[in-house]
């Protein structure tokens, strides 16, 4: 037996082999599959690439019936438990964890990045008080390309490594200020003598107090949750990286691609979705006529089911612990007991059973979002600030990956041929 695939193709009786790799065949093979001299050949057909891989990738492996998730082979519950997140950023981007030196010089980098251009507030001032955190964020992002034209040159492995660490750098800072806007509050520079996590909190928190000093055990669990949300494979927002960089544009407006898929209620936006449903459920007493509501596909429970896993998401697991450490700071969220009620509900109903749906990423993270007191609105800032080393290493990924090419597929046209144009007088 070879790793090949034979195909009869019926209308014509011919015979075709193809090669088996990596399980899958490559879809231009298919082309040599025709019916008739003027046929094009044979095409692939698949809405949402449910079945569909686009690149070979060495950063995350994920096996979705098992539960598994591994950055770089490192396996996410030790990496939530013993890293940081520069320090997973520092590994997704470059394939090994840092040494100490590495380690250090790369914190340093960042730290001193923080800072955005003066003009950049003024930017923000021009959107409405009440304008969504994502869409300021994604503007923003997409801004930043207009103040570094030199990212263009991506091909310069030292331009595009100066643009990562900008983002990377960059991406709390913007997230702290477009939450301050909207908040009405002063913006709070970045202090460079607290770690990343914890200067995030003070941009966003710090009112008069010479110096913001958050609960460590705070800075601790928003460090996890930025290593549970850093990569993800090829999801939605990562696809929309990797598709608006096939152009090779600058990394800022891919990002800012990516921004922009990650704010949709089905991906990274279901977080806010979420706590709004809880909020809106209000008692556990309602849940019951609210599942009834999603079996009728009046609505979906939101932070539930997922592309890849078939199993309970490992990341909802790890968060799941983590509010416990939280709530034992801030007191437990009172939506807590209908999320726990949901969940039991939905984990013994056969229509979710049947269709594999468990618990996401999304379904207990904004709890403790909503604990440490992020609006719901924000929520998904959180989720993009996370991702961004997962975004910027694919974009890496791609940009020197020989056997890419620009993202164009093709279509099944089922629109109207060849017509005469009609005068406005006689339609
Ligand atoms: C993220 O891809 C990633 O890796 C994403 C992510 C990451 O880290 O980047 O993990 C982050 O986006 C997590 C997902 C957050 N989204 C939500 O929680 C929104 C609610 N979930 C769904 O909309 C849905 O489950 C998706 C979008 C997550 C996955 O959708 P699929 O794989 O396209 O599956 P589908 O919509 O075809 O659903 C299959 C069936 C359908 O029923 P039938 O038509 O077969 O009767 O399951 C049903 C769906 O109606 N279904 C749900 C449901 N999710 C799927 N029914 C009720 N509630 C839900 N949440």
């Amino acid at each position: 037996m070879t790793d090949s695939l034979s195909i009869r193709d019926n209308r014509t009786g011919r015979d075709y082999e193809l090669e088996i790799s990596d399980g899958t065949i490559r879809a231009a093979d298919l082309k040599q599959i025709t019916a008739n001299e003027d046929d094009p050949g044979l095409a692939t057909y698949d809405p949402g690439f449910v079945n569909t891989a686009s690149c070979r990738s060495a950063i995350t492996y994920i096996d979705g019936d098992a539960g598994v998730l591994e950055y770089r082979g490192y396996p996410i519950e030790q990496l939530a438990e013993q890293s940081s997140f520069l320090e997973v950023a520092y590994l997704l981007l470059h394939g090994e964890l840092p040494n100490q030196a590495e380690l250090d010089s790369w914190m340093h980098e960042v730290t001193f990045h923080t800072f955005l251009h003066e003009n950049l507030k003024q930017f923000i001032e021009g959107f409405r008080y009440d304008a969504h955190p994502m869409g300021m964020l994604m503007a923003s992002v997409s801004a930043l390309s207009t103040f570094y034209p030199d990212a263009a040159n991506i091909a310069d492995p030292n331009v595009r490594q100066d643009q990562i660490t900008r983002l990377i750098a960059k991406m709390p800072t913007l997230g702290a200020f477009v939450y301050r806007h909207q908040q009405g509050k002063p913006y709070v520079y970045p202090d460079n003598r607290l770690s990343y996590s914890a200067n995030f909190l003070a941009m966003l928190f710090k009112m008069s107090e010479p110096t913001y000093q958050p609960d460590p055990r705070l800075v601790k669990a928003l460090e996890v949750l930025l290593i549970l949300h850093a990569d993800h494979e090829q999801n939605c927002s990562t696809n929309a990286v990797r598709s608006v960089g096939s152009s090779q544009v600058d990394p800022y407006s891919a990002i800012a691609a990516g921004v922009g898929a990650l704010y949709g209620p089905l991906h990274g936006g279901a977080n806010e979705a979420v706590l709004r449903m809880l909020r809106r459920i209000g008692s556990p007493d309602n849940i019951p006529d609210f599942i009834t509501g999603v079996k009728e596909g009046k609505e979906k429970l939101m932070g539930f089911g997922h592309r890849v896993y078939k199993n309970y998401d490992p990341r909802a697991t790890i968060i799941k612990k983590a509010c416990d450490d939280v709530f034992d700071v801030t007191g437990v969220n009172p939506l807590l007991k209908i999320a726990q009620e949901l969940e039991k509900i939905a984990l013994e109903d056969e229509y979710f059973v049947k269709r594999k749906l468990y618990p996401n990423v999304d379904f207990y993270s904004g709890l403790i979002y909503e604990a440490l007191e992020f609006p719901p609105e924000m929520f998904t800032v959180l989720f993009a600030i996370g991702r961004t080393p997962g975004w910027l290493a694919q974009w890496s990924e791609l940009v020197q990956d020989k056997d890419q090419k620009i993202a164009r597929p093709k279509q099944i046209y089922t629109g109207a041929r060849t017509r005469e144009f009609v005068p406005i007088y006689r339609r």
